[in-house]
This record gives C-alpha cells, structure tokens and sequence, in this order.
C-alpha cells in the first residue's frame, strides 16, 4: 500500500511536471513568436507593412469587373507583398520566394491555391465526402491534401468552405458539407484538423481558410453572388456554427465572403468581421478577403471609391487584400489624414507575420520547396488508397430494386452506356488540382474487371442529345445488365455555376427509358456535383446508385461498390428535391401555423408535391437494418441531461454500416423552432444478423438554440427525440427538461 501511495504519487508528480512543462514550453514559444514579430515590425516601413496586406494573383482566372494585374517581381523586390495565390510547383514558388529573400527585410511570402478536394490525387467533391458521415476519413483526406500540396511548396488553401445552403441551385453547394449545420460543424472541424494537423510548423500540414464568412451559401434565389436578407438569429442557428466551430478547430485564416449580410458587404462588416470573429471567438489569424471583394464593395455601392472602400475594409478587421489593390493604393493616406489608426494596421501586420512565423518559414522560407519530397508524396501508392476508400464511402445508393445490385457473378456480359463514363476530366469534379491524366475512369476500372464490357456513348458530352440509339439498345439486348452513367458534368457545378432548372437533361432521361424498355436490369450512376432532379430515372431505373464526381480513383470505387466489395454506406447530406419550384428545400423547416401535415388549408403548393424526392440523410445498403426499442436512459446528473436509446439490427444479407441519426424537436419554445433537427449521429459496422445497442448523450448543445438576440439559450419543457436511418423513417420519443 505505502509502495503504491508512492509509486502514485511520484507518477502524479510526473505528470504534473510534464503537463507544466509542455505549458511551459507553449509559453515559452509564444512570447519568442511574440517578441521575433513585434521587433521585426519595429524595422519596418509603413509602406513595407501595407506590402504585407497585399495578395497578388500569379495565374489562374482573376474573376469579377476588376481585371487589374500587378507585375509581382517588382512588388516583391520593394517589399510590397505579402502573398501570391494562383501559384503551382516549387520552380515557380522559388522563383518568387528568391525575390523575397532579396528584398530589404527578406520577409518570405505565403502561396495559397484553392486546395478544395485532395491536390495533384484527386479526392471526392467535398459535397461527396460528406456524404460518407465518416468523419475520420473525411480529415484523412484533408490530411492527404496537405501531404500533397505542402509537398508541391504550398503554405495555404483556401479552405474548407464551411457554408450551408438548403438551394441546390446554387452552384457551390458542391465544395460545401450540405444543409445541415450541426453536422456541418464537424465536418468544418475534422477538415481543419486534417489540413493543419497539431502544428503549422510541421511541414506535411497547410494553413486552412474558413470561408466564406457570411452566409455565402444563401444568395437569394440561389443565384451566385447575390444578396442575403436573414434574420440575425436565424443565421445563428442555421449558418454560424460551422465558422464558429472552424475557428474552434484553430484555423489559422478566414475569408471574408462576396455577398452583402445584414445590408452590409461582408469585406466590410464590423460585426461579422471584427466583433464576431476577433473579439467574440478570439480568432487568432488572419482574414483575407475574397478575390477583389474589397473593391466589389464600390460596386456592392457601399463605397464610393476605393479609398473609401479600403477605410471600410480594414476598419472593419480585413487584413489582407486579395487581388484588387486598394489598400496599396490608399492605406497611407488614409493614416495620414486619420481615418485609419496605425494600429489597426500593425494589428493586420501582426496576425500575417505571425503565420508567416508559425509556418517555420522565417527560419527558412524554401522549408516547403522540396524536390525529393514532392517526388515521394505526390500521387503515391497510400494517397492514392485513402482516396479510393474516400471514394468508396462517398457514394450513396438511391434505389435497388429486387436486389440487382452488387452484381452476382452470374453477370458475364455488361452493356456499359454513358459519355460520362470516359471522361477523366469530368471525374475530378469542379475546383479540381488532380493530374488528369492519372484518373481512373469508370470505363478503364471496368475493363479491368474481366467481364465482357459493350460500351456506347449514348449521349453526346456536349449536346446532351441521344446518339447511336438504336446500336445501344441492340448491345443492351444482348447484355446481362445494363449501367448508365448519367448527370450533370463537372464544370456544371462550382462557383459561377448557379442553375434556374437542376433537371438532369431530359434526353439522358429519355435514353433510360428506352435502355428499361429492353427488359434488362438497368442500373444508373448518377454523376452530380448538387441534388438533380431526375423523376423519369427514379421511377424506372432497376438501381441507382449517387456516385458524384469522385476524383483520381472513381472508376476503381465505383466498380467496388457495384461488385460488392464494399457495401455502400453514404448519405445525403442534402435533400434532394422532386421539382425546381421546391427550391429552396430542407429538411429542418418549421412547422408554421399550418403545418403541411395537417393537408387542406396548409402549408404545400396548388400545383407539386412538397415531398422531396429523397430527405436529408437518405441512403440504403446492400443489407437492411431494422431499428427497435427506443428508449430514455438517466443522464449523469451533471452536463447530461438523458440518454436515448435504440436497438439495432442487421437483417439483410451481408454485413454493412449504418449511419444512425438522432434528430430533437423543442416541441414549444419562445422563438418558434424547426420541426427536427440533427444532433447526433453514429456511423457503425454490423455483421449479418447481429444487433446492436446504441445509445446518445443528449448535453446542453443539442437541446438549446440562439434566441433573437444572438444569446444561446436551453430552456426547459417537453422534446422530441427522433432516431432512424434518415431525416423521415425515424422512432420517436417524449423527453421533460426539468
Ligand atoms: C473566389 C472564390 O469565391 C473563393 O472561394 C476562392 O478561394 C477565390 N476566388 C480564390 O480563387
């Protein structure tokens, strides 16, 4: 006893004193990050700290009416900036980072690239990746983005886009985590977390940008760059957490967004930027602004030039200027005449130097610059792999008719059908840094499965119309069954690419039928960077299977999953609507004063349905899980209030996984709330035939809400629990807050 006091105590000891020195250490670098910046600030000139705010472009499309290209040489060499964004390959990163160590204080620059969905190994679009509901992977991924592009020289992506949008019009959903913002929280975190790693200053990790703060993911109208007209609180609830819990996360940067929120351009906005960001989550990096939005806010007709735009900006806490160059142009000025402080100006200096330091790049600014590495890393054998998993847990099964899908080995002869299919380029997805040519498509990974493959186009790529009909439906004929790959192509979604109609063309449609008519079993893959509408193929196709653009392993994924070799596991993280006029649709709406279900005189159209063509968290497998027995567990007295459970069964014929989804509805509170709302999920692996227990802490976080004022607040009085396999087929169950 006395041995084991001892021994506990000196283990105590021991972990007291490394906890306090890794403290200790902490401290210790900070104050040297602290003391190397402010006394580096202490040489430089105004004109050298306004360089530093300044992010010119070294390639790529430079968007929007402002088309201004600075000379970079010239710029660096005065030490005039700050950053470059646009940049590819160590050669051309050296190129400039030399001109930097030239410059009178040799300050290294920062290059940033939109680093969305893997680097030069092309992951799944991250609306996809979502859809696994496996967090893990999903910051894996991240991970292997920053491999990859801090391998290729890289410091920074413009990175994770955090925003909800409940428009599948709206072009962008694809780079996004869908509609949902509890999940899309995590999903924020676990990106952060896989492109920063622990420590900026370790090599294989990039900084992250959170963006695009605000609300960027509710233009109205779904119409790309558009103004958004929300309530304060309503954005609270639906469109904050996922910024908030980036910034949790600790990502070092943020971009302010294009569009305007509360009547103010967000690269202007005091409250979102400076009072919300800085002061009330204690963000610690810098902010940059989107790509010429500083000056747009002329254009937006909230500045009346661009001195006055810059004032607004940095006042309002931008601290570097993407692309147009009213800061360069006017800061001075504007300190001289005193309508900027000077400290708001080193404020900006010091958040972008402390990255700069953060990164090691002050030690040495070609630690990034690498030959050997990039050799090693890029496209290697384990990226790759992670990208296939990805790939694999990304796509999701719509529909399976009497079980055509995986294909038995009865199937010898495929009659494979879709332009889409053979197009590397489309495979990658918008927003994509992946080396084409190293693509598996569809058509190559099912050559490779040694069945007989009859492949025809079956549409034109760029007409959409029918081609060889009549050829392809012979070859249908002929074939044990037939797969269509059908959908929008890649550059149908991204930024810019809002649609009024998000119908999959009706000739692809057309083509299906016809292909049904032959009497084989038709499975289709549906390739899309956003919810489609596609009713004619829902109802007659054998299978479907939302396989989105997947990246440089699609085609090996793809064949995985349609052999069974993996058993699909995703869900939708947005619903899927059954007509254009639903738009916008999402599961987590009120109930109103006349709730849809009461039908009559209620909430619906004259004219469509208000069902979606499939909700929010949708997704079957191979196999089929039957849940039972829900039931309230006590809390733990202390931050758990109660613990809901559910039994769980794997009645299908293999084993599988299942994403496990609690939904809450605050059945009466003071601020009307949604009908249900996510707050929970476990995504988990059950043999055949084995069952399950699960069970859910409810805390705090997933019973309270923002009320009108922006407070957070949980108040007492009878819930709903929900649980189920998506966002409709749920059990529920009554709960008291006391
Ligand atoms: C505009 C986009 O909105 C933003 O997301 C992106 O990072 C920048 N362009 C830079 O490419």
């Amino acid at each position: 006893m006395k041995i084991n006091c001892s021994l506990w105590g000196v283990l105590y000891l021991l972990a007291t004193f490394s906890t306090f020195s890794l403290y200790a250490q902490k401290e210790d670098s900070f104050k040297k990050k602290k003391d190397f910046v402010f006394d580096l600030m202490a040489k430089m000139t105004l004109d050298e700290k306004i360089g530093q705010l300044y992010q010119c472009s070294g390639g790529g499309d430079i968007t929007g009416p402002n088309q201004e290209k600075i000379p970079p040489v010239k710029q660096i060499s005065q030490g005039g900036l700050g950053s470059m964004l646009n940049i590819r390959g160590i050669e051309n990163i050296r190129k400039y980072q030399d001109v930097a160590m030239k410059s009178r204080l040799k300050i290294p620059l920062i290059f940033g690239l939109d680093v969305i969905h893997g680097y030069r190994t092309g992951f799944p679009i991250p609306l996809a990746e979502a859809a696994s509901f496996d967090l893990e992977m999903i910051e894996e991924a991240s991970r292997c983005a920053a491999t990859e592009a801090s391998a290729d020289g890289l410091h920074w992506t413009f990175a994770p886009m955090v925003d909800i949008s409940w428009d599948a019009r709206w072009g962008r959903v694809m780079e996004g985590a869908g509609e949902d913002p509890y999940y899309g929280s995590l999903v924020a975190k676990a990106r952060v977390g896989g492109l920063q790693g622990k420590n900026l200053s370790d090599t294989t990790t990039i900084m992250s940008c959170l963006k695009h703060l605000a609300a960027y993911g509710a233009p109205v109208a779904g119409k790309e760059y558009n103004s958004v007209d929300m309530s304060l609180s309503h954005f609270a609830n639906f469109y904050m957490p996922p910024y908030k819990a980036a910034v949790e996360a600790g990502t070092a940067t943020a971009m302010s967004a294009f569009n305007d929120f509360n009547n103010i351009p967000c690269s202007s906005s005091d409250f979102l930027l400076r009072r919300l960001l800085k002061e009330q989550w204690g963000f610690e990096g810098f902010v940059v602004s989107d790509i010429n939005a500083i000056r747009e806010t002329i254009d937006h007709r909230y500045a009346a030039d661009e001195k006055d735009a810059a004032m607004k900006s940095i006042n309002a806490g931008v601290d570097m200027e993407m692309v147009s160059t009213c800061y360069l142009k006017y800061i001075k000025e504007l300190i001289r005449e005193g309508k900027v402080e000077e400290s708001i100006l080193d404020d900006a200096v010091r958040r972008i130097l402390e990255k700069k330091y953060e990164l090691g790049l002050f030690e040495d600014a070609y630690r990034y610059c690498d030959q050997e590495r990039a050799k090693r890393v890029i496209n290697s054998g384990p990226i790759r792999s992670t990208s296939a998993r990805m790939a694999e847990r990304s796509i999701v099964l719509l529909k399976n008719e009497n079980n055509v899908l995986p294909l038995s080995v009865s199937v010898k002869k495929i009659a494979l059908v879709g332009a889409l299919s053979r197009s590397s380029r489309d495979m990658c997805g918008n927003w994509s840094c992946a080396d084409v040519d190293k693509v598996v498509t569809l058509y190559e990974a099912m050559k490779k499965r040694g069945v007989d493959i009859n492949y025809n186009d079956g549409y034109d790529l760029e007409t959409n119309q029918i081609v060889n009909l009549e050829q392809t439906l012979s070859e249908a004929c002929e074939a044990d069954v037939v797969i269509v790959a059908m959908g929008e192509r890649a550059l149908e979604s991204g930024e810019m690419r809002s649609k009024g109609d998000i119908s999959i063309p009706s000739e692809q449609q057309r083509l299906v039928s016809e292909l049904v008519k032959t009497g084989k079993p038709v499975v289709v893959l549906l390739m899309c960077g956003r919810p489609v509408i596609f009713n004619e193929v829902r109802q007659n196709a054998s299978a479907i299977l939302c396989t989105w653009w997947l990246g440089s392993e699609a085609g090996n994924a793809i064949c995985n999953v349609l052999w069974g070799n993996y058993n699909p596991s995703g869900k939708l993280p947005m619903t899927f609507p059954a007509h254009n006029g639903q738009i916008p649709l999402y599961y987590q709406y009120k109930s109103t004063g006349r709730p849809t279900s009461t039908g009559g005189w209620c909430a619906k159209y004259f004219d469509i349905p208000t069902e979606p063509a499939y909700p929010f968290g949708y997704g079957l497998a191979y196999t089929s899980f039957s849940y039972s027995d829900i039931r309230l567990l006590p809390g733990n007295g202390k931050d758990v209030h109660v613990r809901v459970a559910v039994d769980i069964t794997n009645t299908g014929r293999y084993s599988g996984e299942e994403v496990i989804q609690l939904y809450v509805c605050d059945e009466v509170a003071s601020v009307t709330r949604p009908i249900k709302e996510l707050r929970g999920f476990n995504k988990i692996k059950l043999e055949k035939g084995e069952t399950r227990n699960i069970v859910f802490e409810i805390k705090d976080t997933q019973l309270g809400f923002y009320d009108n004022q922006m407070k957070y607040v949980i108040e007492k009085g009878a819930f709903t629990f929900m649980l189920g396999t998506n966002s409709e087929d749920l059990q529920t169950i009554k709960y008291t807050l006391k």
